[in-house]
């Protein structure tokens, strides 16, 4: 059986490893598995022990721990370590929805958050994120007249990717009001939290507000390690973390052995590396914000409130075209805007690598031409 092209993971396939110059990536610089061992004061020594078993299905207790330590008030018992965070959507979805469920999807999102609910319920109501001077809003009143009575699940990711938006914490508190009411499942993609530009601004996690939240988060943006393949899903309701493992077994049945003592010790240096990502971001948005005021004319630029990326609004015909063209012809790879569910005139940027400065700066050499 199909389902649509994940239009971001195909775009990255095909530029990512020949492109020289990333303007959009989503997530944090990265570093080498020894950097992480030093960091965590851990060594090679702890890596090379490491048994290539099988692991137990809803991950390590200790790391299921450390995971749960992140929040306020979450029990071990909730956490379900996963292969990857990409597995804790397609879990969710599979775990949660029939044919015909209604769902609640934020506009624009990664595209698995909507193609696969679109997939297995066929009937998902968008609640969009919408431009508003200087930045984007959400509108709980929006979400009152979407959702009905046997409204199953509504789907948000805060911060957000593609626009760095983040709710402040009355409209946050408001939609988690609405979704209570209605007794609906919320699966709150939390991927980019603890990259807020001012940390004051940090929400609470969902998990810590409503008991029929189900929530993702992991190591790829924030901790900068992707190729961990690191995440997790906190599930407070036994049934549905059951039910949910029990797909789970179909997927990857269990983390990866050395990713849970990597994924260990990145969270033995959590503050670190939270702290390095918001320093690279912090640092590239300065060089964004004067670039995007030398190029008024030519950009519509919302500044995050929070996360790696930003949706930016483009003077073009078709930013899926301009986007290919700037790739193919001058090695720049911007993502356009449409991959994610957003207009044809708007593409993202990212701003957590170390090589923003110089692949901006190529930028502006093909924009001067
Ligand atoms: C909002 C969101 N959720 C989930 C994911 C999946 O994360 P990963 O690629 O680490 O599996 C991404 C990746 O871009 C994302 O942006």
């Amino acid at each position: 059986m199909d389902i649509r092209p994940f239009a971001t993971e195909q775009y990255f396939a095909r530029y990512e490893f020949i492109t020289p110059h990333i303007l959009c990536a989503s997530d944090c610089e990265t570093l080498t598995t020894g950097e992480l061992l030093r960091l965590a004061g851990l060594d090679a020594a702890d890596l090379l022990g490491q048994r290539l078993s099988y692991t137990e299905s809803q991950g390590d207790p200790a790391l299921r721990a450390a995971v749960a330590a992140l929040y306020e008030d979450v029990p071990p018992e909730a956490v379900v370590l996963l292969g990857a965070p990409e597995e804790g959507i397609y879990l969710t979805l599979r775990a949660l929805l029939e044919p015909g469920d209604h769902v609640v999807a934020l506009t624009p999102a990664y595209d698995s958050l909507l193609n696969l609910a679109e997939h297995i319920s066929g009937n998902v109501s968008h609640w969009p994120v919408r431009p508003v001077p200087g930045g984007w809003a959400l509108d709980p009143a929006e979400l009152e007249r979407l959702i009905q009575p046997d409204t199953r699940l509504v789907i948000v990711n805060f911060p957000h990717n593609p626009t760095g938006y983040l709710p402040p914490p009355d409209v946050f508190a408001a939609l988690i009001a609405i979704v209570r009411r209605r007794g609906a499942w919320l699966l709150c993609d939390e991927m980019y939290r603890g990259l807020e530009r001012d940390a004051g601004d940090r929400l609470p996690s969902a998990a810590d507000r409503y008991e029929r939240a189900i929530v993702l988060a992991g190591l790829s943006k924030t901790h900068g390690l992707p190729g961990l393949r690191a995440g997790w899903l906190v599930v407070r309701d036994p049934a549905l973390r059951a039910s949910l493992i029990n797909w789970k077994h179909y997927t990857t049945i269990c983390p990866p052995a050395p990713t849970e003592l990597l994924a260990t010790a990145a969270l033995l240096a959590h503050a670190p590396l939270v702290a390095r990502s918001r320093g690279i971001i912090a640092a590239n948005l300065q060089l964004a914000e004067a670039f995007f005021a030398r190029h008024a004319a030519r950009f519509d630029w919302r500044p995050p409130r929070a996360g790696s990326v930003a949706l930016v609004g483009l003077d073009t015909p078709s930013a899926t075209a301009y986007c290919h063209a700037l790739a193919r012809d001058a090695g720049v790879l911007l993502l356009p805007g449409p991959c994610l569910g957003a207009d044809d005139h708007s593409v993202r940027f990212g701003f957590g690598r170390v090589g923003f400065a110089a692949a901006l700066a190529q930028y502006e050499e093909v924009l001067s031409q």
